[in-house]
């Protein structure tokens, strides 16, 4: 028996909405294929963007999107991809196979899609291997208003009016793909960049840092001690590989019990690297103005059977979802210091929650994660006591559940629960203190294998449905989680 008590008419922190991010890289078949396809394709678009991936984000309100890398930023060029499509360079995109990049992908399309999505564009600049003049004028050209050679060229390229850029990265992973710099090196560099990412016109940009790879506290603490004045938000990676090595990950599909609990337990790794980067952050930040950004995470194993190396598509199992459902609860219970967050990826890539064959595609149970907890989105954070069973595998073990809970605008409030135990329901009673709801109604996303995942032939295998192991009495709630779920609750007052 599990008990969570929700202070439920408490809550002081808003759970910013950005934290249900996404990020898309000109990486495999995520940007190609994945999301543009061209203007002339069979597959229907609407300026080249596939219509069935814009509806499907659209349906999961997509806050941000981090664009155009990862590792492929700090080698982007960006006036490759400006202007007519026919006159644009090519380049080698080096970091993902070698293969020819052509540039019809660039800022106006990503521009595009943000609109078309809703969602609030987060670029991320070249450090590693471009010049400050080339970041200065990217800004200028999205952003500035007046007449000014990058503004006019942006008119000459058929938009008049500057878009908002809110969210401006100073290079990705300096520490490894961007350069291989030391955290002081990278220091300097980042306050002389970030000089030039200016506030044009009614833009307001918050810059961001390029923080540590895991558990690397000596990048967060430099970074912080000689650069945090200057900067918004610093990023945090780490992605949730059960395997030993880089060249065995796991299989995204193939596995059992033992692989299922590493995984989990690897995952919830992700409270612990909050947590520890943020007293570091804490010490010099002590009112908590510099956003902690996860701005990439969640799985990655060995590619599928058959597919290039170097252009990491993965299948999506119930697992992925436990994944989704533990991860974003840490994130919702850290919302005072994490404030965006971005799964690494949005389609065909690592943990996509979109995957497309042609002019098919399939959602993924990452993918219903989000849909399942999107109402958390700009809610506030309700503080959660929970009691919970252990989950023990091998003399291991990790909590058989987790919670984070919030309330919103319309006083609603909302439950997202995991049960990661494969074997056993968790009976759950639950106390909403200080709100006695009139209904409570939930969805629920499991299965009856650890492995079952969507494929182009049987898309619904991992699907939610409706919510009914529950009752109310006033305060007190009485749940059943079955094995290995995500569910979500909302009880209305
Ligand atoms: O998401 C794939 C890659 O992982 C990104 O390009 C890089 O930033 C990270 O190492």
């Amino acid at each position: 028996m599990a008990r969570i008590v929700v202070n439920a008419d408490q809550g002081a922190q808003r759970i910013d909405k950005n934290v249900y991010g996404h990020f898309a890289e000109h990486l495999g078949r995520c940007i190609y294929e994945g999301i543009w396809v061209g203007e002339h394709s069979r597959i229907p678009n609407t300026r080249g963007i596939r219509n069935d991936v814009v509806e499907a984000l659209r349906r999961i309100k997509v806050p941000v999107l981090r664009w155009p890398g990862g590792c492929f930023a700090d080698e982007y060029h960006w006036r490759d991809g400006v202007g007519p499509r026919a006159e644009r360079p090519s380049m080698i995109n080096t970091h993902w196979g070698g293969v020819t990049e052509n540039n019809q992908f660039g800022t106006h399309e990503f521009l595009d899609l943000c609109a078309m999505i809703g969602a609030e564009p987060y670029i991320c600049g070249n450090v590693g291997s471009g010049t400050v003049q080339e970041m200065q004028q990217w800004v200028e050209y999205v952003t500035f208003d007046g007449a000014s050679p990058m503004a006019d060229l942006r008119r000459q390229n058929g938009r008049d009016e500057p878009w908002e850029l809110p969210y401006f990265g100073v290079g990705n992973e300096n520490w490894g793909c961007g350069g291989n710099m030391r955290p002081d090196y990278y220091a300097d560099l980042y306050r002389r960049y970030q000089t030039y990412v200016r506030n044009l016109g009614g833009n307001r940009v918050s810059r961001i840092a390029c923080g540590p790879n895991r558990d690397d506290y000596h990048w967060t603490e430099v970074l912080m001690r000689e650069a945090g004045r200057y900067m918004d938000g610093l990023s945090l990676h780490y992605y949730t590989v059960p395997g030993p090595s880089r060249q065995a990950r796991g299989s995204a599909t193939d596995f059992g019990e033992e692989e299922w609990f590493t995984t989990l337990r690897k995952c919830l790794h992700m409270d612990e690297l909050i947590r520890r980067h943020a007293t570091i952050m804490d010490r010099y930040d002590p009112e908590k103005r510099v956003a902690l950004l996860v701005d990439e995470w969640g799985t990655w194993y060995d590619v599928e059977p058959g597919t290039n190396p170097a252009f990491l598509y993965q299948q999506n199992t119930l697992r992925d979802a436990l994944v989704a459902g533990l991860t974003l609860n840490i994130f919702n219970n850290h919302c005072d210091r994490v404030r965006m967050a971005n799964i690494a990826q949005l389609v065909n890539v690592l943990q996509a929650l979109i995957l497309t064959d042609g002019a098919a595609m399939v959602t993924t149970p990452t993918y219903h994660v989000f849909d399942l907890y999107k109402p958390h989105q700009n809610a506030v954070l309700l503080p959660c006591v929970l009691e919970s069973d252990r989950y023990d595998v091998d003399g291991q073990h990790i909590p058989q559940i987790s919670v984070s809970a919030s309330r919103d605008s319309s006083e609603c409030i909302h439950l997202t629960l995991c049960n990661v135990d494969p074997h056993r329901e968790a009976d759950v009673r639950c106390e909403l203190r200080g709100v006695a709801p009139r209904e409570v109604m939930g969805s629920v996303l499991t299965a009856k294998d650890m492995r079952a995942h969507n494929t182009f032939q049987d898309p619904g295998r991992v699907a939610p449905v409706p919510f009914d192991a529950v009752s109310f009495n006033r305060e007190r709630l009485a749940v059943t989680l079955p094995p290995m779920s995500v569910v979500a609750l909302r009880a209305g007052r």
